[in-house]
Order: structure tokens, then C-alpha cells, then sequence
């Protein structure tokens, strides 16, 4: 065994020596071309320049500016460079199916970056700042394999993120913390799940009880918590969809609002079994009054409603529901019908496309035309879906809370980049692939919170990053392993707690003090050596 191992390893540092004869970009780009030219760049005469007037792109420069050049004190003889930047569009708007394409044509004298929208200006940036090398031996920088010329452009328009903010609570400074290390990987949806069973965490001026059911009082997303994450997603172009998830996983609402639950005495041992009443005219009432409020915070077009796990056992314990289903002659796929045509009526008053999960439909529900349904238990429910007319998000396969994501056994822990990294949305789907938009990654949280998050979410997520990126041809992880295993260092010294894959050395500077290295309480010289005694 450790034979094998010692050639594997053998193996991967040759791949990663061939390998470092070309830039190192991740996601890898639609089309790349280099040469054998290094440019000398002076990170004190280097500029970022546009004729655009966009703060969205402004924001990004000045961002970008920063994460060039991460080493100060680096040599600074080179001449002055200048990487300019042209946008056709300020336009601003951030929507699905944005165009999201770049040019950056990298030569010794002349660095452009060209783009439609200020959002391809960003991913663009964030390639530029891959093609940046550092020597730290001569502390110099460089751009070295120029000319290069790069075309690119995303191979799917929906690259989602699930973060779930309910079975931990994540404060707002570390959403924003995620939101860095998904805009660096190019996605470009962070999809929030916001409340569940366990907790509601977000202020609603309308029903102000529902926080009843935050974990502490402190620990909610206040309105203006909820803009600034809105905002700062954007400045990556992130979009950020809320997910409110219905009628089931609503234990919390009843914490503030009995009378929205289904009464089941015997379900509610477990909380995850309470579901929402969907007999009465004050549970839509609230439903609507609830997400009008919530769409002055959220303006994306899409607007998540869940729709998984309903446990029709809550229903049909409570004896008011049986009556009016007696009354209506409902069956129990009749009432979640019921319950989904009302809130594509509210979602419809409220200008906004509903986005559910997949149970709805495997349960028999008509779906509406138009709604957008992320899978997440099997390839061929996806098959189904999209061969029933519905565009698909694929999240079948990248759950991030799963050590086994396809029953393969790893010999490192949580080594299943390599599954997600195989697991391609067009995977076993022979028919109408197009309706599949996309895809997220799903960090369900019951063990996580903000302290294992990057841990557990990165360098894993690389492997997404580029799935839902790059050509579907670009899928051999030998390939991929040294330049994934590159750009987790890249994001280790961004500060995102991003592990190795394998053996190799990750330089970082010698003050780095990143999130998870920095000693809260650094001893001072003379106390080390008294407690070494050495005085
Ligand atoms: C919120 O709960 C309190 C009791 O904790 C109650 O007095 C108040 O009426 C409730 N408010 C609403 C709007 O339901
Ligand atoms: C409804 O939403 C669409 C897509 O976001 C938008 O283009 C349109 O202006 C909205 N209509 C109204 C009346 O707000
Ligand atoms: C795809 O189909 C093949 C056989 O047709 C099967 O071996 C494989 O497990 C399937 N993959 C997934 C992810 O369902």
C-alpha cells in the first residue's frame, strides 16, 4: 500500500512540474493561449485602469488592486504597467443569464481586460490576478507565459451556493467572508437558507415574533444586515436568493405564530415534522404579507419556497385538516396542489419565479410552467424534470455535508473533491440537457458554523467552481489536482482557510495571519524564554 501511495504521490509532483509550464487558472478558461515570455511587474508602478464610471466595477478594481499583490516588500525595478480595462456596458443590473464574458489579452508592453458587462470585467479580474506570479526567493512578481490570450465565458449562467444559516446561525461578517471566496471561484448565486425547523433568524417588521425563534436575541439578520450582504454579493456579481422553506421544516414559525402550524402532538416530537396549515386563509395571508416585505430586501427575480420533505403525517393528525379535506374531497397530493397554487398566486402579486425543491413534482403536484426546480436526492428525477419541461438546478451529488457523496471510499478524509469534481450535471441526463440552467453546492450546517465552514467547504468547492464553469471536456482530475492544489494556497493567503490535497509546500508570508493561524493572545519574547527558562 504505502508503495503505491509513494508512486502515486511520485506521479503528481511530475504532473505538477509539467503542469507549472502553463498558467495556472481555476476555473479553467473556455479558450487559453500562452507563450514563454515573463513580464516583470512592479506591484508599486502597477495600475488598474477604466474609462467605466461603474461603482460596481469600481469596487472590484479597488478589490483587485489589493489581491494582486498579496506580498508587500517585493522588488521594484520593472517599469510601470497598466492593465486597462474596457467595458461596453455600465449597466448594472444583475440578473440570471447575465453575460458574464471576458477577453484579457496579456502582452509585454500592454494588459487589456475587455468585457460586455461590468460582471465579466470581475471574472476577468479574477483571472488576471491568477496569471500574477509570485517568486518568493527574489521577491519579485511577475506575469509569466505572455503573450496570453484568453477568451472565456461560463458554461452554465446559474453557479449556486447553498448556505444554510438555520441549523447554525452564521453572523453577518462571515456571510460576507463566503461571499469573498465565491466570487474568487466564480460563482455567482448564493442561495440563502435562511430559516427551518430549528430557527428563524430573520427581522420581519410585519410578524416581529417570528424571531421569536432565533437562537439569541442577537443572532438575526436585520434588515439592513440582509442589503449590505445584497450589496456585497454584488460587487461580485452574486446574486443572493432567499429560501423560505414551505409548508414543511416550519417548526420555527409556530414559535411565534402558533396558529400557522398544523396541529400534530404526535408528529411534533421531532420538529422537522411540523408543517404549515394549509386549510386556512390567515396562513396565505401571512405568506404574502411575510414575502412582500422580504422582496423589499431581496430584489432577485427568483424567490426559493422549499417545498421538500412535507410530512403529510402532521396533515392528517390534525382534525381540522382532515374535515376541510373531506370537504374539498382532497387527497393529500390534492392539498400540497392546493398550497402551491396558492403561492404561485402570491409569488405572482409579488413579481417573483418560484424556485422549489424537487419533491412537489415526484409527489405528482401540476407544476406551474416557468418554475425553476433544483433536484437534490437523484440523476433521475433530474431526467424527469427536464424532459417534463422545467428548467433544472443539479444539486444531486454536491452536498457538502456528506463525507460519502457517491458511496466511494477515499483513503484521505474527505478527499470527495474528486466526486463532486465527476459529478457533471449532464451526468446520465440523455434528453433535454438544456433545461438544466445549473447548479449548487449545498453546505447544509447542522455541524458547521463559522468555525469549520472554510474547512469543510474549501479547497471541495474548487471542484464545483469548475464543473459549473468550465467546458464539460475539462473533467481529468490528474490535471486538475496540481492546479486545484495551486489555487487553494492562492486562496489560503486570501485569508480563506482553504486545505492542501496533497503534499507540497503552500508559501505564505511570514506575518500571514489568517484566520484560522493567528494566536489570540501572542506571548511576548521575554515571557517565551522565562517559560522556557532561558532567562
Ligand atoms: C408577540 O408576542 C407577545 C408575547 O410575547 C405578545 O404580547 C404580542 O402580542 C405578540 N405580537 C404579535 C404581533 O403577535
Ligand atoms: C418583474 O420582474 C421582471 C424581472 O425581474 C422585471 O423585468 C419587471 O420590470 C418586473 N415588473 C414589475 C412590474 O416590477
Ligand atoms: C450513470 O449510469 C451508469 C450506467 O449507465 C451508472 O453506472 C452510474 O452509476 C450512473 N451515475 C449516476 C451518477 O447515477
Amino acid at each position: 500500500m504505502k508503495s503505491i501511495t509513494l508512486f502515486l504521490f511520485a506521479l503528481i509532483a511530475i504532473i505538477a512540474i509539467v503542469n507549472g509550464q502553463s498558467p495556472n487558472i481555476v476555473p479553467l478558461p473556455q479558450s487559453l493561449n500562452y507563450g514563454s515570455t515573463s513580464v516583470s511587474v512592479n506591484p508599486a508602478a502597477f495600475k488598474i485602469a477604466t474609462t467605466s464610471s461603474s461603482t460596481l466595477l469600481g469596487v472590484a478594481i479597488k478589490r483587485y488592486q489589493g489581491l494582486f499583490f498579496l506580498f508587500d516588500g517585493a522588488v521594484q525595478t520593472a517599469p510601470a504597467l497598466t492593465l486597462n480595462v474596457q467595458v461596453a456596458s455600465d449597466n448594472e443590473d444583475l440578473y440570471l443569464g447575465v453575460d458574464e464574458s471576458y477577453t484579457i489579452v496579456a502582452n509585454t508592453g500592454s494588459l487589456t481586460l475587455s468585457a460586455n458587462t461590468v460582471f465579466g470585467a470581475m471574472r476577468g479580474l479574477e483571472t488576471f490576478a491568477q496569471l500574477i506570479s509570485y517568486d518568493p526567493i527574489g521577491n519579485a512578481y511577475s506575469i509569466p507565459y505572455t503573450p496570453i490570450k484568453i477568451v472565456d465565458s461560463p458554461r452554465f449562467p446559474w453557479r449556486g451556493f447553498m448556505v444554510d444559516s438555520a441549523r447554525h446561525f452564521l453572523p453577518k461578517n462571515f456571510i460576507l467572508h463566503i461571499i469573498d471566496a465565491l466570487g474568487f471561484n466564480k460563482f455567482n448565486v448564493l442561495h440563502w437558507h435562511l430559516v427551518d425547523a430549528v430557527s428563524f433568524s430573520v427581522q420581519s417588521t410585519t410578524y416581529p415574533n417570528l424571531t421569536k425563534a432565533a437562537y439569541f436575541p442577537t443572532a438575526i439578520y436585520t434588515h439592513d444586515d440582509i442589503e449590505e450582504v445584497v450589496a456585497y454579493a454584488k460587487t461580485y456579481g452574486i446574486r443572493v436568493i432567499p429560501e423560505f422553506d414551505i409548508p414543511g421544516h416550519t417548526g420555527s414559525w409556530g414559535v411565534g405564530y402558533p396558529e400557522l402550524l398544523a396541529s400534530c402532538p404526535n408528529y411534533a416530537a421531532n420538529v422537522n415534522n411540523l408543517a404549515l396549515n394549509p386549510s386556512l386563509p390567515y396562513t396565505y395571508n401571512f405568506l404574502q404579507n411575510l414575502f412582500a416585505e422580504m422582496t423589499t430586501v431581496f430584489p432577485d427575480e427568483y424567490f426559493h419556497v422549499g417545498g421538500d420533505e412535507v410530512v403529510f403525517g402532521c396533515w392528517q393528525e390534525d382534525p381540522s385538516i382532515v374535515q376541510w379535506m373531506n370537504n374539498n374531497n382532497f387527497n393529500l397530493v390534492d392539498v400540497e396542489q392546493y398550497f402551491e397554487d396558492q403561492l404561485d398566486t402570491i409569488l405572482g402579486t409579488l413579481n417573483r419565479t418560484k424556485l422549489m425543491w424537487n419533491d412537489p413534482f415526484q409527489n405528482g403536484v401540476n407544476i406551474k410552467p416557468g418554475t425553476l426546480i433544483q433536484i437534490w436526492d437523484s440523476y433521475s428525477i433530474v431526467q424527469q424534470i427536464v424532459d417534463a419541461g422545467f428548467k433544472a438546478l443539479v444539486s444531486t451529488t454536491w452536498y457538502l455535508d456528506k463525507q460519502d457523496p457517491a458511496n466511494n471510499i477515499h483513503y484521505e478524509w474527505q478527499d470527495t473533491w474528486r466526486d463532486f469534481y465527476a459529478a457533471d450535471p449532464y451526468n446520465n441526463i440523455t434528453t433535454n440537457q438544456d433545461n438544466i440552467i445549473g447548479g449548487e453546492a449545498c453546505m447544509w450546517a447542522e455541524q458547521v458554523h463559522q468555525l469549520n465552514w472554510d474547512v469543510r467547504v474549501w479547497p471541495r468547492s474548487i471542484a464545483i467552481a469548475e464543473r459549473l464553469w468550465s467546458d464539460q471536456s475539462v473533467n481529468n482530475p490528474v490535471t486538475a489536482l496540481p492546479r486545484i492544489e495551486q489555487y487553494t494556497c492562492l486562496l489560503g493567503n486570501r485569508g480563506v482557510a482553504s486545505g492542501p490535497l496533497m503534499p507540497d509546500f503552500c508559501y505564505m508570508s511570514n506575518d500571514f495571519s489568517g484566520p484560522l493561524v493567528k494566536a489570540i493572545d501572542p506571548l511576548p519574547k521575554h515571557l517565551i524564554k522565562k517559560i522556557l527558562g532561558k532567562n
